[in-house]
């Protein structure tokens, strides 16, 4: 056997034993006579003993020991005088016999250290090397974890788990696809999935009525912290369901996710909120409700005081930050310097400090009393103490503003806690979105959301103001997935194609084999699709989704371990029927 045990196994109930250990060398210690090594994997660490005047020859080899050298030990287990409480094998040391080296290592170009001293970049280039430190390797176990009870939950809810196929046409998610060009049919490519979303649909007119799938999607789209080009779905669809029925099976999921992954009961049914509840009091259809500080809407109260700014936005609107009158100007100026980003948008902020009781102060004290900054604060339930912030301009904007401004006052008063968790349904989201650019009408979710039965009757009317069958998973302002129930009847699809602008050939081309298959039979259904990333990355209390993926892309979607994407070489173009025309002529050296 190469080895007895791992290097995380030993305790002092071993002592006398004599195991034989493989792994890494973290650190060797030369001290005197004596030489310790620490030996790792993924299990753990153990301190090895080599004593100069029991075994002058082994300690020698001992001592050449670098940093990453793969090695073998045998030796007897002993209780250590000196413990070591931050390791669980600290009782005990392996006072070696046996030293094999099985492989040398060069030395790392960052250290493997739970703070190292590798930036970005150089550990993403490493990044095999990177997984062997804790905190990553972690991150891993905690994927695994997630996605073993994930598997184990819905196969008890008899989901059965089908691959689709990765090479396909385009599908309707909305970003841009990734296309492979096909040598054998030149001159035309495939699309690869942005979700499987047509084919467990069509899963379901083959009557398997329960599907999941733990898949990868991929999406040409600008990167943020928490996407990236290709990221794991746990895609889902049922059939025979209403939305009650699928929300129920997906909480009970991320129930069961978190009794079994992080040890947290929620006893309660998570809180559902109309998406639009969620802009109105939160300015975003993924709101983090671990906190309160809900806007107030003040366009009335605040009108007809000369002040233009307000006069004259569409939208006024705020929030009140619990015990923040203490701020100063600085940190004022801060959080308007915050706002102003270009990224945010926000145009100028307005402050009411809530001093003793019925005193208040504000930026706009030239515009309104002592007694209209009262009418103000008493809309807040503001006290002594409190700050409340407000700003205006046209209505999405300026909630889309507050929505930051909310989040940022939340996280310096420490309301955004991750180990706190606070799970939410948004529904009732709008089935269309309006794009002033190109004059048209877009689906929020994808063409085969089904609209609200009893909104129908709007379709050719108001489409704004119809809502769909569409839901959320929201957690800590997070959207962890989201799903419909779908559209199953031909003559209502082809109506919703209409609407979207899609001429009937069109339709057709994209997706008439769908069509094609809801004349025979198909059942009603639904579903959703999780993003593991996020989900790992939430449990863990991750940043970025980049530090739960093995093998990660950076923020310009480049692989930099491979090199990838890369030039092609000529004969391939060649064989691939592709003539470049690129304005710069990247090469190989250039990348
Ligand atoms: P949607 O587009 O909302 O729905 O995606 C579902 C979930 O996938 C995750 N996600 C991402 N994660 C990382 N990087 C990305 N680029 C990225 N894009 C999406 C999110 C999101 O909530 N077919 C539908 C689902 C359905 O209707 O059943 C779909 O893909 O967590």
């Amino acid at each position: 056997m190469f080895r007895t045990q791992t290097c995380g196994a030993l305790r002092i109930a071993n002592v006398g034993e004599k195991p034989t250990l493989a792994g890494w060398v973290q650190r060797t210690r030369k001290m005197g006579g004596m030489t310790f090594v620490d030996v790792r994997d993924r299990y753990g660490m153990t301190q090895l003993v080599f004593n100069q005047d029991v075994n002058p020859e082994l300690c020698e080899v001992a001592n050449k020991l670098g940093r990453e050298f793969v090695i073998q030990v045998t030796g007897e287990v002993a209780e250590r005088s000196n413990k070591n409480a931050n390791m669980e094998t600290g009782d005990i040391e392996i006072l070696v016999t046996e030293l094999i080296i099985l492989n040398e290592s060069k030395t790392p170009p960052f250290t493997i250290e739970d703070n190292t001293d590798g930036g970005d970049d150089i550990r993403m280039k490493y990044r095999y090397l990177d997984l062997r430190r804790n905190s990553v390797r972690y991150n891993m176990e905690l994927r695994h974890r997630i996605a073993f009870e994930t598997r184990r939950y819905l196969d008890q809810m008899s989901f059965m788990e089908v691959e689709t196929p990765v090479l396909i046409g385009s599908t309707p998610e909305g970003a841009r696809d990734f296309v492979v060009p096909s040598r054998m049919n030149p001159g035309q490519f495939y699309a690869l999935p942005q979700s499987p979303q047509l084919f467990k649909q069509l899963l379901m007119v083959s009557g398997f009525d329960r599907y999941f799938q733990i898949v990868k999607c991929f999406r040409d789209e600008d990167l943020r912290a928490d996407r990236q080009p290709e990221f794991t779905q746990i895609d889902c669809e049922m059939s025979f369901v209403n939305q009650e029925d699928v929300l129920q099976i997906f909480e009970g999921m991320m129930k069961h996710l978190f009794k079994f992954v992080k040890d947290i009961d929620f006893a309660e049914s998570f809180p559902r909120m109309t998406w639009a509840d969620a802009m109105k009091y939160y300015g975003s259809d993924k709101p983090d409700i671990r906190f309160d500080m809900k806007f107030v809407e003040l366009k009335e109260e605040v009108s007809g005081r000369n002040f233009v700014v307000f006069d004259s936005a569409p939208y006024v609107a705020g929030i009140c930050a619990k015990g923040c009158a203490v701020y100063t100007r600085k940190q004022l100026d801060e959080l308007t310097d915050f706002i102003k980003r270009p990224q945010i948008g926000g145009k100028g902020l307005i402050y009411i400090r809530c001093e003793a009781e019925g005193q208040y102060k504000s930026s706009v004290d030239k515009f309104y009393s002592n007694e209209d900054l009262k009418v103000i604060a008493t809309k807040f339930n503001a006290e002594p103490g409190d700050l409340i912030l407000i700003m205006s301009g046209e209505t999405r904007q300026t909630q889309k503003a507050l929505c930051e401004l909310r989040l940022e006052v939340g996280a310096r008063l420490g309301l955004r806690d991750k180990n706190v968790f606070a799970p939410l349904w948004v529904i009732d989201f709008p089935l269309f979105e309006y794009d002033a650019e190109t004059d048209r009408y877009y689906a929020m979710h994808h063409p085969f959301t089904s609209p609200m039965p009893e909104d129908i009757h709007l379709l050719a009317t108001d489409k704004g103001a119809v809502r769909s069958n569409a839901y959320d998973m929201v957690v800590n302002g997070v959207e962890l997935g989201g799903g419909s129930i779908r559209i199953h009847d031909s003559a209502l699809q082809n109506e919703m194609f209409k609407h979207l602008g899609f001429t009937p050939e069109k339709a057709e081309a994209q997706f008439g084999f769908l069509m094609s298959a809801f004349q025979y039979g198909a059942p009603p259904h639904g579903g959703l699709a999780f993003g593991l990333d996020r989900l790992v990355s939430l449990f863990a209390g991750l940043d970025s989704i980049r530090d739960c993926i093995a093998f990660p892309k950076n923020n310009s979607g480049r692989d930099v371990m491979m090199d990838a994407p890369s030039v092609l070489d000529n004969e391939q173009l060649v064989e691939l029927n592709i003539k470049l025309d690129l304005q710069k002529q990247v090469t190989k050296v250039d990348l």
